[in-house]
């Protein structure tokens, strides 16, 4: 549904063209602004206060004159847009796509070159993007960089984390935008693989706070053949600049018209719990590219995983240091080795026995006595198995329990390698019945020079999952770049990584309590992360006595991870045994769903806490998680998104009375009570810790 010019003024102002748009509903104005000299800028005002100071808009081209300045305006429209969709997998149900749009048509004079600007306003913030359109002066080109400026209004508390062309996986600083310093980092933080960094430059999504609490978050949304954007900031004058990743030669981007930038989004509320409900970045998404989407399913798996991550076992079977053995074939197992046949066996019975779809098996091919640290070519070939490991005898295994297997694609970031051999390592899949790759990009990148989120790798990563959906495979990718909502137009994404995950608490510093509650202001914006919650044997000290390791949250934080992370596909991390011990918490994890009907955002804090309810998808069952940062959190919670009228029988999985995250983590309680909408439900969250309760009507 398209009418237009909602909002279309002209003003003459000291400016050669100036235009306002509007969101739906007033609050948000954006100004767009060409200076007598030609120069594009915009400026964001919230219930008529700025945010967003007048920022420059630009593009660097290689070898070529700049899209920076000397612009005339041939043709500005405005147009309304409201139109409903429904997500494969989701939060919702439905998803409204509503917001008022400007296009600005520029021509250089000087050099008759053509560039579009594309507003989107939202009632939860602002996207733009550039447009090249087909035209006779420009054809082929290289950004070398882009300059969009966000002039922010002061010197807000930002949480952040350093702009790394490799990774994702830090633990976010909350400071003053002022005290941004990546220097002063402890660097000692488990990440296998950085890459170059400089002192005050950071990742998108980046969340900021006003001290007079308006909620601000800067990101991008459908990164498609582009580079992501890292942000430099100015820690004088607040001003944040875009900051392309390079490829192996230092260029940023190769085009070739038409072509257009990803969406530079701004969000704005001062309700953080707007930033968590906004379905902008999914909006500025292509619709689905996949007609028949009915074998796009989600998954709750187990796995052969953590005992790797504790020790316990490996992903070798001949010893990480006999990497010439393994190149002779002579492989001498050392016994450690985790993705054995009888292991898988058992884990497809607790699967079985407990009702997950899916079991993950890492380490069951060759490959891995060798696959880190030597920034090797040919490290696995995807098809060969170890001699432990029967594919064809696991396939029929857990075709006779009903349990679908998933694949493990470990490409130690030999991308050149994975690539050549995609199509026989898909085919494989299907081949034994497998629907679902877990993939992941431990490594420096091969070709050599390449990073994690330059063009090139982002190419590699849409191809892998648009790939992927001609074969009907699900794909969750670890170590990739951040996703951008990009699983709306192949919903056959399921999940990524992309971030600091609970592993980190097996085997390093791991992760802060209040990681949890950043978690979706930043990185989940763009998409659903397999964080591998469930974990319930919190300290390593529990394999090994010396081990100082241990996850930063209580048990019942654990089990409330599964409602505030969404994500259609989630693990439950922790060994079988271990779950066997605690079955009456781990009964949450067997209940709990993965797709929805409904989010309701009942708090939210960045940093500090977060709480919400979702409504299972198709069924009147609804559960909710409420997390707290190394501070206790006492709350009271209206029922009132249950349906009026209707008695539940919820089931609240809570801290114990003593519980601490680090004292004393295990300390849980559990009990039943009969609820109605009407009901208002006390918590007490321990420090690092949480509530998880499912509602069931009665
Ligand atoms: C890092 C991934 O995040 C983790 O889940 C996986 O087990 C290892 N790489 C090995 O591939
Ligand atoms: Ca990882």
């Amino acid at each position: 549904m398209k009418n237009s010019i909602a909002f279309f003024c002209l003003m003459f102002v000291g400016f050669a063209h100036s235009q306002e748009l509007k969101s739906p509903d007033n609050q948000l104005q954006m100004i767009f602004e060409l200076s007598q000299a030609g120069k594009p800028s915009y400026q964001l005002k919230y219930k008529n206060k700025s945010v967003i100071q007048s920022s420059n808009l630009g593009l660097m081209l290689k070898n070529n004159d700049d899209l920076l300045d000397g612009f005339e305006v041939i043709n500005a429209k405005t147009t309304s847009f409201s139109n409903k969709w429904k997500p494969v997998l989701g939060e919702e149900e439905e998803i409204l796509d509503q917001h008022n749009q400007l296009i600005v048509e520029l021509v250089q004079k000087a050099t008759g070159r053509k560039m579009n600007l594309v507003f989107r306003l939202f009632n939860e913030g602002l996207a733009f993007r550039y447009e090249i359109p087909t035209q006779e002066k420009l054809n082929y080109f290289v950004i070398s960089e882009e300059v969009t400026q966000f002039s922010l209004t002061g010197d807000h508390k930002a949480f952040w984390i350093p702009g790394d062309y490799d990774s994702q996986e830090y633990s976010y600083n909350e400071t003053k935008l002022s005290q941004i310093d990546v220097d002063k980092l402890d660097m000692n933080n488990g990440i296998g693989m950085k890459g170059p960094m400089t002192k005050s430059r950071i990742q998108s999504p980046v969340m900021m706070k006003s001290s007079d609490g308006l909620y601000l978050n800067i990101f991008e949304a459908a990164v498609v053949n582009y580079p992501i954007m890292h942000l430099d900031v100015n820690t004088k004058s607040f001003v944040m600049q875009s900051h392309l990743v390079p490829n192996a030669i230092g260029d940023k981007a190769y085009l070739q018209a038409p072509a257009n930038s990803p969406w530079r989004t701004i969000m704005v509320s001062d309700d953080a719990r707007t930033i968590l409900t906004s379905k902008m970045v999914l909006n500025l998404n292509e619709p689905s590219k996949i007609e028949d989407t009915s074998w796009i399913k989600p998954m709750k798996y187990v796995g052969i995983w953590w005992e790797m991550h504790v020790g316990k076992a490996t992903w070798d079977y001949a010893g990480s240091q006999n990497a010439q053995m393994a190149q002779d074939a002579e492989l001498k197992p050392t016994g450690k080795h985790g993705a054995t046949t009888v292991n898988t066996k058992k884990y497809i019975d607790f699967a079985a026995k407990h009702g997950f779809d899916g079991v993950l098996v890492e380490g069951w091919n060759v490959g891995w006595e060798d696959w880190f640290g030597n920034w090797k070519e040919n490290v696995f070939d995807f098809v060969t198995s170890y001699p432990d490991f029967n594919v064809e005898e696991v396939q029929k295994y857990a075709e006779s329990k009903g349990v679908k297997m998933i694949m493990h694609h470990e490409t130690s970031g030999s991308v050149s390698n994975y690539e050549r051999r995609l199509d026989r390592a898909y085919s494989f899949m299907k081949k034994h019945n497998y629907d679902a790759v877990k993939s992941g990009y431990v490594g420096k990148i091969i070709p050599r020079g390449e990073w994690h989120d330059g063009q090139a790798m982002v190419n590699h990563f849409n191809y892998a999952v648009e790939r992927a959906a001609e074969y009907k495979i699900m794909v969750n990718s670890h170590e990739s770049s951040r996703p951008t909502g990009y699983h709306r137009t192949y919903p056959n994404y399921i999940a990524a990584e992309a971030a600091r995950g609970n592993e980190f608490n097996a085997w390093s510093v791991g992760n802060p309590p209040a990681h949890e509650t950043i978690l979706p202001f930043t990185r989940f914006l763009g998409g659903p992360m397999d964080y591998t919650p469930g974990i319930f044997e919190i300290k390593m000290s529990y394999y090994d006595a010396t081990k100082k390791e241990q996850v930063h949250t209580t048990l019942a934080k654990q089990l409330a991870l599964y409602v505030t992370i969404y994500s259609p596909l989630q693990m439950a991390a922790d060994l079988p045994e271990n779950y066997e011990r605690y079955s009456d918490a781990f009964q949450f994890i067997k209940e709990v769903e993965v797709d929805w009907d409904k989010t309701e955002i009942l708090e939210a804090e960045p940093g500090d806490y977060v709480t919400i309810a979702r409504k299972t998808k198709g069924k009147e069952s609804w559960f909710l998680g409420a997390i707290t940062d190394e501070n206790p959190r006492k709350t009271e919670i209206a029922l009132d998104f249950l349906t009026p009228g209707k008695k539940y029988k919820a089931t609240i999985y809570q801290d114990g009375k003593d519980a601490h995250w680090e004292q004393n983590p295990k300390a849980y309680s559990i009990k039943t009570i009969e609820v109605t909408a009407k009901t208002k439900l006390k918590l007490n969250l321990a420090a690092g810790g949480g509530t998880a309760i499912s509602f069931f009507p009665l």
